[in-house]
C-alpha cells in the first residue's frame, strides 16, 4: 500500500512539474556576466555605464504591446521584464555598509496584485539567485538613488529615444527612471552633436585644406539629412571660402565644437556592445542555429503544402505554427508573404492577397528563439512549377547568392558579397535584355546582401572584415515590379533568396540550407505530400 501511496504522490510531482514546465535553454546568468565583465574591460577609469530596459508600449486603451526586451540590456542582464536598469561601474564601489560592489540591476518589485493580472515579477530576490547579480534594488530605489553620477569622468548611455509612456500605473517605469537620470547627471540635450554634425564635424577636423573642396561637397549632402547644419555659421562659411588662411582658422574652430561639453557619452555603449555582439559565443550559437533552422524547416513545410488558392494571410500562418511548435516565442521581425508584384515591395508585411494564385511567392520570415533570430528568404512558384521567365530570374539570384557566399571568409572584407552579387546581377540582367549596359544604374535590386544576425534581425556590428563565429545573412534580390522599363514577360517577378551564413576557419557554413533553394530541388519539395493536403475547415460563408 505504502509503494502506490508513494508512486502516486511521485505520479503528482511528476505531471504538476511537467504542467508548470518553461524552456530552461535560455542563455545562462554566467554568459550575461562574461559579457558584463567583457564591456567593463573597455571602460576607462573612473565611468559609469547606465543601461535601460525597454518599457511597456501601450497599443490601446488598457492591452499593450507584447513586451520585448532591448537586445543591448537583454545581452547584458539576462533580465526579461521592463522598467529595469542596469548600472556598471569601472571600479568597486564600497556603500555604507562597507559592501563592495560594481554593479547594481535595479528590477521591478514584486507585486502580488500586478503578478495576479500581468505574471509573475523576478524581483529582486530572483535577480540574485537566477539571474546571478550580487547586488540588486528595487526600480524604485533608483529614482531616489544617492548615485553621485556627477563625481564620475564618463557617463556612458544609449541615446534616449523618449518614446517612454507614462502610465501612472507605476512610480518606477522606465519613464520614470529616465526623468531620474536625467535629473541626477545634469542631462542636456543641447551638449550633443546630432550623428550627422558630428561625423561632418569630424570630417572637416580631419581633412587637410588642401582636400577641403570634397568636404564642402560632403557638407551640401548632409545638409539634406541635416537642415540645422544651415544654423552653424561657421560650417556655411567653411563651405563657401576659398581663402586657404580663412579655411584653416574656420576648421580650428569647427573642430574645437567636437570637445565634449558633459561627461556624457552616447557612443560608447553603442560601439562597443556592436563589437561584442558581432562575433558570437558558443551559447549564443546554440541558440542562433536552432532559429535559423526552425525558419528553414518552416520554408520545408510552406514548399509542401502551399496551392494557389491560398492566402497569403495562411501561408504566413504554416510558417509560424511551424515556429510556434518548436517553441520559438516570437517572429524576430514581421513576416512577409508576397505574391507576384506584391515580392517587389521589400518590406511588404500586409500579407492580405486572398488567393496567391500561380505567382511567385516571397516569403521572408524568422522565428525568433529564446532571443535570437533567423532571417530566412525564400522565393517559389504557388503550383509548384517556375515558368521560363521566373526560371531565368530565379538563377541569376541563386549564381549571385552563391558566388557572394564563397566571399564569408575570415579576413574578408564584409562588403565582398555585395559587390560581387551585384557584378553577376547585373551580367544577368544585361544577357536577358532587362538592363542595357553592364554598368547601368537600374532599380532591380536596391538593397545590399549582408547583414548581422542575432538578437536583433539587424544585429550591431562594425562591418569591417569577416571574423570566426560571425552569422551574417546572404540575400541578393531581383525585382521587377509590374510598369518596369522592360519586357512585359518580366513584370510581377520579385525574387530574394536569403541564407544565414556562419563564418569558420574552414570557410561558410549555411544555416538554413535545410531549406531548398535551387529550382529543381524546390520543385521536387513542393511536389511532397503536406500533413495540411487534407486539413478542411467549416466554410463560414455558406
Ligand atoms: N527581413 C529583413 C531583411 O531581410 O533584412
Ligand atoms: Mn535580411
Ligand atoms: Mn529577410
Amino acid at each position: 500500500m505504502k509503494i502506490f501511496k508513494f508512486l502516486f504522490i511521485a505520479f503528482l510531482a511528476v505531471s504538476f512539474s511537467g504542467f508548470s514546465q518553461t524552456p530552461t535553454d535560455f542563455l545562462s546568468a554566467a554568459f550575461h556576466k562574461s559579457r558584463r565583465d567583457a564591456l567593463r574591460a573597455k571602460m576607462p577609469a573612473n565611468s559609469v555605464a547606465v543601461v535601460f530596459a525597454n518599457s511597456i508600449r501601450n497599443r490601446a486603451n488598457d492591452v499593450d504591446y507584447v513586451f520585448h526586451q532591448d537586445p543591448n540590456f537583454y545581452y547584458l542582464t539576462g533580465y526579461r521584464e521592463p522598467n529595469g536598469v542596469l548600472v556598471m561601474f569601472s571600479e568597486n564601489q564600497t556603500d555604507a555598509d562597507g559592501n563592495i560592489y560594481n554593479e547594481i540591476l535595479y528590477v521591478q518589485k514584486r507585486d502580488a496584485r500586478a503578478e495576479q493580472w500581468n505574471g509573475k515579477r523576478l524581483g529582486v530576490e530572483g535577480a540574485i539567485n537566477v539571474l546571478g547579480f550580487s547586488k540588486a534594488m528595487n526600480a524604485e530605489e533608483f529614482v531616489n538613488t544617492t548615485i553621485d553620477f556627477k563625481k564620475f569622468d564618463r557617463i556612458f548611455i544609449e541615446k534616449f529615444n523618449d518614446d517612454y509612456r507614462n502610465s501612472s500605473r507605476n512610480a518606477a517605469e522606465v519613464y520614470d527612471l529616465v526623468v531620474a537620470f536625467k535629473e541626477k547627471s545634469a542631462y542636456n540635450p543641447n551638449n550633443f552633436l546630432s550623428p550627422v554634425k558630428k561625423q561632418v564635424y569630424e570630417l572637416v577636423k580631419s581633412t587637410p585644406i588642401e582636400n577641403s573642396a570634397n568636404v564642402a561637397q560632403v557638407i551640401g549632402r548632409a545638409l539634406a539629412y541635416d537642415p540645422s547644419l544651415k544654423n552653424d555659421k561657421d560650417l556655411m562659411q567653411y563651405k563657401e571660402a576659398t581663402d586657404a588662411q580663412l579655411k584653416k582658422d574656420l576648421q580650428q574652430k569647427i573642430s574645437l565644437k567636437l570637445e565634449a561639453k558633459t561627461n556624457i557619452d552616447q557612443s560608447f555603449l553603442s560601439t562597443n556592445l556592436a563589437t561584442l555582439r558581432e562575433v558570437k559565443t558558443a551559447e549564443e550559437l546554440k541558440l542562433l542555429t536552432k532559429a535559423v533552422r526552425i525558419s528553414a524547416i518552416g520554408q520545408v513545410e510552406v514548399m509542401k503544402a502551399m496551392k494557389p488558392h491560398m492566402s497569403e494571410t495562411e501561408l504566413q500562418g504554416i510558417h509560424e505554427f511551424v515556429y510556434k511548435k518548436y517553441g520559438a516565442e516570437y517572429e524576430g521581425y514581421p513576416s512577409i508573404v508576397g505574391a507576384g508584384n506584391n515580392g517587389c515591395i521589400l518590406h511588404y508585411i500586409e500579407n492580405n492577397k486572398t488567393a496567391v494564385g500561380n505567382d511567385l511567392v516571397l516569403m521572408d520570415l524568422g522565428a525568433e528563439y529564446r532571443g535570437y533570430t533567423a532571417d530566412v528568404t525564400r522565393t517559389i512558384p504557388a503550383n509548384g512549377k517556375f515558368t521560363e521567365a521566373q526560371k531565368a530570374i530565379y538563377d541569376i539570384v541563386y549564381k549571385a547568392q552563391e558566388a557572394g557566399i564563397a566571399a564569408y571568409v575570415i579576413g574578408e572584407s564584409m562588403a565582398k558579397p555585395n559587390q560581387i552579387a551585384r557584378k553577376v546581377v547585373n551580367k544577368g540582367l544585361l544577357k536577358l535584355g532587362i538592363i542595357k549596359s553592364i554598368d547601368e544604374k537600374h532599380p532591380y535590386f536596391p538593397h545590399g546582401t549582408s547583414h548581422h544576425i542575432g538578437l536583433d534581425v539587424h544585429d550591431p556590428g562594425n562591418y569591417g572584415n569577416f571574423e570566426e563565429n560571425m552569422v551574417v545573412t546572404m540575400e541578393p534580390g531581383i525585382y521587377i515590379p509590374n510598369g518596369s522599363n522592360c519586357d512585359k514577360k518580366w513584370w510581377g517577378i520579385g525574387i530574394r533568396i536569403e541564407d544565414d551564413i556562419l563564418v569558420t576557419k574552414n570557410g561558410p557554413v549555411n544555416l538554413s540550407e535545410e531549406a531548398p533553394r535551387t529550382v529543381q530541388e524546390i520543385e521536387q519539395m513542393m511536389a511532397k505530400k503536406s500533413v495540411l493536403d487534407n486539413f478542411v475547415l467549416p466554410d463560414l460563408d455558406k
